[in-house]
């Protein structure tokens, strides 16, 4: 029987526990034998104490002991590709990158998750194509990876289950904000989704967990760390979430415009990570080439239509309508006018991530129902030189009550000057 509140009591006072502690805890929990309130106040401890990379490994890996794991590699023969992000405001690079990827001759599998708070999650906008299944048993999200070459599903109820709950617990304690419990919870789901070579986009500013470059860093070594231990080949990308990623803030019109980038046809700022990440896939794929020749084959299967048409078989397999005429719109649309002339000083993520949540795209608690249709396109981006009346952004709303609330967060959030805005790249760094 695992002695629970001495195991507290050791990590409250700065102490290293054993693998074998952190297995019984994390069962125990999982099981239901550890009760929440000691697993709070465990949390909370290792909030303020931190974790050691051999305890952050072990609690990896009893997060994936609570459940099954999938094993792509075996049903496929071959290594699968998978990305993920840390979460940020109009980061929609999965629905772009899985088409790209798998027309290059690459299997992509990808386990999601939903959107909480300002965050949006891919399954709800893939939720927002027409008749779009994201509930595909284990055997089903193989037999697609294998026969479609791409599935993006929702994470089935008996992987990492431990990671479920723990996450419910430090939602509710203030306790998500710690490295190596992100770390273990994003790598334990990973590794147990089967994938072999996974790109990790770490999001790094206002609108992301990690609001500076040397906090990112130290997340993105402790995932490499982690994927190195369980023989996954990992490359994080270190990415801008000052602003929004691209223009589109919601999920159909996210959808809208991952669309468009495989078409050729995406914002510059999204166009260069989608091929940035799909690169670097086909780099650690088993297709033997490196990032610069990934990236021309990325860019040719936009060109060609091979990026489109791997979009609509996907769509297709998983039940969806690929037709973007399909997709839900907004009835009522609001331009957000620039109230003076001058440049785009910063466009705060947050603020539109606000916006959109408050517009019905996002959900405040995990059962809130999302509106699908409804978002913020951001027209203007920092650096941007406008005059006073020129269109920022528009609010796609429900009603006209909350465009107007929601026009007024979308004004706020830009800052317009006479100077210059700081040159902030996309892409910040890349660790592997
Ligand atoms: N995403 C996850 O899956 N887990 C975390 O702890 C944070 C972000």
């Amino acid at each position: 029987m695992i002695h629970a509140a001495e195991l507290i009591q050791q990590k409250r006072d700065g102490g290293e526990l054993s693998d074998d502690d952190l297995t019984g805890l994390i069962l125990g929990f999982a099981r239901g034998e550890v009760p929440d309130y000691q697993v709070a106040a465990f949390c909370m401890a290792v909030y303020f104490r931190g974790l050691s990379s051999t305890e952050t490994y072990a609690l990896t890996d009893a997060m994936i002991a609570s459940g099954k794991t999938i094993d792509l590699r075996g049903a496929l023969g071959r290594k699968v590709v998978d990305k993920h992000s840390t979460g940020g405001v109009g980061d929609k690079t999965s629905l772009a990158v899985g088409p790209i990827v798998s027309a290059c001759g690459v299997p992509f599998g990808k386990m999601s998750g939903r959107g909480l708070g300002h965050t949006g999650g891919t399954l709800d906008k893939l939720e927002s194509i027409p008749g779009f299944r994201v509930e595909l048993s284990s055997e089903e999200f193989i037999a697609q990876v294998r026969d479609v070459g791409l599935a993006i599903v929702g994470q089935t109820a008996d992987l990492v289950p431990a990671d479920k709950k723990l996450y419910a617990l430090r939602d509710v304690t203030a306790t998500v904000e710690n490295v190596s419990l992100i770390a273990a919870s994003i790598m334990s789901k990973k590794i147990a989704a089967g994938a072999d070579a996974i790109v990790l986009d770490v999001k790094v500013g206002d609108g992301a967990f990690m609001k500076t470059l040397s906090d990112a860093r130290i997340l993105a070594r402790a995932m490499l760390d982690l994927g190195r231990r369980a023989e996954r080949e990992v490359v994080c990308l270190l990415t801008d979430m000052d602003q929004p990623l691209g223009r589109a803030v919601g999920n159909a019109i996210e959808v809208r415009e991952a669309l468009d980038t495989i078409r050729g046809d995406g914002p510059t700022d999204f166009t260069e990570l989608v091929l940035d990440a799909s690169a670097q896939l086909l780099a650690i794929s088993d297709l033997g080439i490196d990032a610069a020749e990934g990236r021309r084959r990325a860019q040719h299967a936009i060109v060609d239509g091979s990026a489109a048409a791997a979009y609509e078989r996907w769509v297709r397999a998983q039940g969806g309508d690929p037709a973007e005429a399909a997709l839900p719109q907004a009835p009522v649309v609001r331009p957000v006018e620039a109230p003076r002339g001058g440049t785009v000083r910063r466009l705060g993520a947050i603020r539109i991530g606000v916006a959109a949540l408050g517009l019905g795209a996002g959900r405040r608690t995990k059962d809130d129902a999302i509106d699908h249709a409804v978002g913020v396109l951001c027209l203007r981006k920092r650096g941007d030189e406008v005059q006073a009346g020129d269109v920022l952004a528009e609010v796609h709303a429900r009603d006209a009550t909350s465009a107007a609330e929601a026009t007024r967060l979308v004004r706020d959030a830009y800052e317009l000057g006479d100077d210059a805005a700081p040159a902030r790249p996309l892409v910040l760094d890349l660790l592997r």
